[in-house]
């Protein structure tokens, strides 16, 4: 979703912004801009689409357009108005003198804007962000100071926002906010940098101080002002940031997804190391805070999250459930907010989600803290909203992941359940013998070699891509703890593909489903040794019965399957329990060579925000 960049010192600020943006260009955005100061004039640039056709505008002028070293950028994820050049941000008021860029959505924008319009503002964009360019030209009419300026106008705004804003009277001074939306400040020498996330900035300083909500800064190069909504001053807490420049390189891989892919089995290793030292020690999760009178009365567990994080939150209930007892239920949180939800103190309740920022999310655990619940959130940004707020945490470790279509985030949040389910049941539950625990212990760590083995033959897998790339439509079924897993091989397929993939428990299929089934329908089983394997190879009969395109994913080596299936992708054999972790492999290079053969955009599909902010 939006990003944002600024920058304030000695340098050219023009292709810091530019960089920082073409690093923040995984979150997904449809048009660009950025505004600099010369010669005392606040200038703005420009373009819908990608930031190419902005880098082509600036290009053009260069030589004067670096002479600024001062300067906002932002990559736009429309909301309010089409992804155009006029609704691209920075916007400006009447006069011109002012410039912001805005992530968040202006909830109240509409009233503004009328009450704004009635005193003569003259609106040229649909955006709800360009009121709050006009409001704070307003405020800086009566009060000449652009802090107070700012800090008025953050009073009349409702809903949620980071923003960066300069005045073109106010020389050499960036000033930002947020609320319900991430910002932070990169400390260099003489110098300060603004970001909507690390990777816009990391290049240039790993010095960074987080903004919490309705806190002010006000960045001149040598000085830094920081007050809260009221005035009073704050110090602010600086800290290092925890990231690689390295990390937002693709390391000779094609595409950041499939780097990520292949970094699974070193996820995995390091999801594990330190959580699960040895098979007979128990699992330690340091930042879990949850004591023995807490899991006494522990009776319940909600887990809430999205998209992919919604899929590993749904085998963390069955792990959960099976290895504790404890009933868990999982919702997606855009449904959890909306309802009235029965979660108490004796509740748990989980949020996932990679980014730490999913404005659905937060809400959800925002609203669950408030009934008196504990709220543990499982993420990939421990410096993220969601893990600052939290009262237990399981950082997952997975590393920065660039594409918008998460593989690799999956993996370290669904390898974190297991973790946080043993550690449950070696505290909370006694229902599951110790060796039982054992061999599942023996099993993660055994899982990156199995991995590995999967992507060091992966030609049976492009095989397959390339003979189903032309279907329309796409059929994933599979039973028990593996529904999720199709679910999400048929998420990564439509996410990157956009081929029309759906996932279905097999038992369903005959109840509506198979009537769509007919010689042009591929139909993906996932079929794991295990309790429901015998099932699924006969809702797989019934397919193939309705001509169907079977395709199996087993680590079965039954020759029979020879008989039923076109494709066969075998992977090494697993324990059912752990199989989730290893099946996605080969859905998520499925996904990625079918998106690769139709020529798609694989890292940043049409659409898609990496972290999706807004409501
Ligand atoms: O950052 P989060 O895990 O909270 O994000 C949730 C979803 O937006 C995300 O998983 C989305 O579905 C991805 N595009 C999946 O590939």
């Amino acid at each position: 979703m939006c990003g944002i960049v600024g920058y304030i010192g000695s340098k050219s600020a023009v292709d810091i912004l530019l960089n920082g943006l073409t690093s923040l260009e995984y979150r997904g955005y449809d048009s660009a801009g950025i505004a600099v100061c010369i010669d005392n004039q606040v200038e703005l640039y420009k373009a819908e689409g990608k930031l190419q056709n902005l880098k082509d505008i600036v290009s053009a002028q260069k030589t004067h357009i670096e002479k600024s070293s001062i300067g906002i950028g932002h990559i736009r994820w429309a909301t309010h108005g089409a992804p155009t050049t006029a609704n691209a941000h920075p916007h400006s008021c009447n006069c011109g003198k002012v410039a912001v860029v805005h992530n968040g959505i202006i909830e109240n924008y509409k009233e503004l804007r009328e009450k704004l319009e009635k005193q003569g503002c003259t609106f040229r964009s649909q955006t709800d962000t360009e009121t709050v360019a006009h409001l704070v030209a307003s405020k800086y009419a009566v009060t000449k100071d652009l802090t107070e300026a700012v800090r008025l106008a953050t009073k009349e705004i409702e809903g949620a926002y980071a923003l960066c804003i300069i005045h073109q009277d106010v020389k050499n001074t960036i000033v930002a906010t947020r609320r319900n939306a991430p910002l932070l400040v990169g400390i260099g020498d003489n110098e300060f940098y603004l970001a909507s996330d690390v990777p816009a900035i990391i290049e240039h300083t790993k010095k960074a101080m987080y903004l919490d909500d309705n806190e002010i800064v006000t960045l001149t190069p040598n000085s830094l002002l920081y007050i809260d909504s009221d005035n009073n001053k704050l110090t602010p807490k600086i800290e290092i940031l925890p990231w690689e420049p390295v990390a937002l390189s693709k390391m000779g891989y094609k595409h950041f997804m499939l780097k990520e892919i292949h970094e699974q089995p070193d996820v995995v290793r390091n999801v594990l190391s330190g959580k699960l030292r040895a098979i007979d020690e128990n699992v330690r999760l340091d930042e879990v805070t949850l004591n023995q009178d807490k899991l006494k009365v522990l009776n319940r567990i909600q887990i809430v999250a999205c998209g992919t994080s919604l899929h590993a939150a749904m085998i963390g209930k069955y792990i959960i459930e099976d290895l504790c007892g404890i009933p868990v239920d999982v919702e997606p949180a855009s449904e959890f907010i909306y309802r009235r939800t029965i979660t108490d103190k004796n509740t748990l309740v989980i949020g996932v989600s990679q980014s730490g920022e999913t404005a659905d999310t937060i809400t959800a655990v925002r609203q669950a803290k408030a009934l008196g619940s504990h709220i543990l959130i499982v993420t990939n940004r421990p410096d993220s909203t969601m893990a600052r707020e939290a009262d237990s945490l399981v950082p997952v470790n997975a590393g920065i992941e660039v594409s918008v279509a998460a593989t690799k985030s999956y993996m370290a949040q669904v390898i974190s359940f297991y973790l946080l389910a043993i550690y449950l049941a070696e505290r909370a539950s006694k229902r599951v013998e110790t060796n039982d625990l054992n061999k599942l212990k023996h099993e993660l760590i055994v899982l990156p070699q199995k991995i590995e083995e999967i992507l060091a033959h992966k030609e049976g897998i492009q095989a397959c891509a390339k003979k189903f790339a032309n279907a329309k439509d796409f059929i994933f079924i599979a039973r028990g703890i593996n529904f999720a897993t199709a679910l999400e091989g048929a998420l990564k397929l439509k996410e990157i593909s956009y081929i029309n993939a759906t996932g279905y428990t097999a038992g369903e299929l005959k109840h509506g489903p198979i009537a769509m089934l007919d010689e042009s329908m591929p139909v993906l089983s996932i079929l794991m040794n295990g309790k429901v394997y015998e099932k699924i190879l006969s809702n797989s009969e019934e397919a193939k019965a309705r001509n169907a395109r079977m395709i199996a994913l087993t680590n079965s080596t039954d020759s029979k399957l020879d008989d039923l299936f076109e494709s066969i992708i075998r992977i090494p054999d697993i324990d059912e329990m752990i199989s989730p972790a290893l099946a996605i492999v080969p859905l998520q290079l499925l996904a990625y060579y079918i998106a690769e053969f139709l020529g798609k955009d694989v890292d940043q599909p049409r659409n898609l925000a990496k972290s999706v902010t807004v409501e």
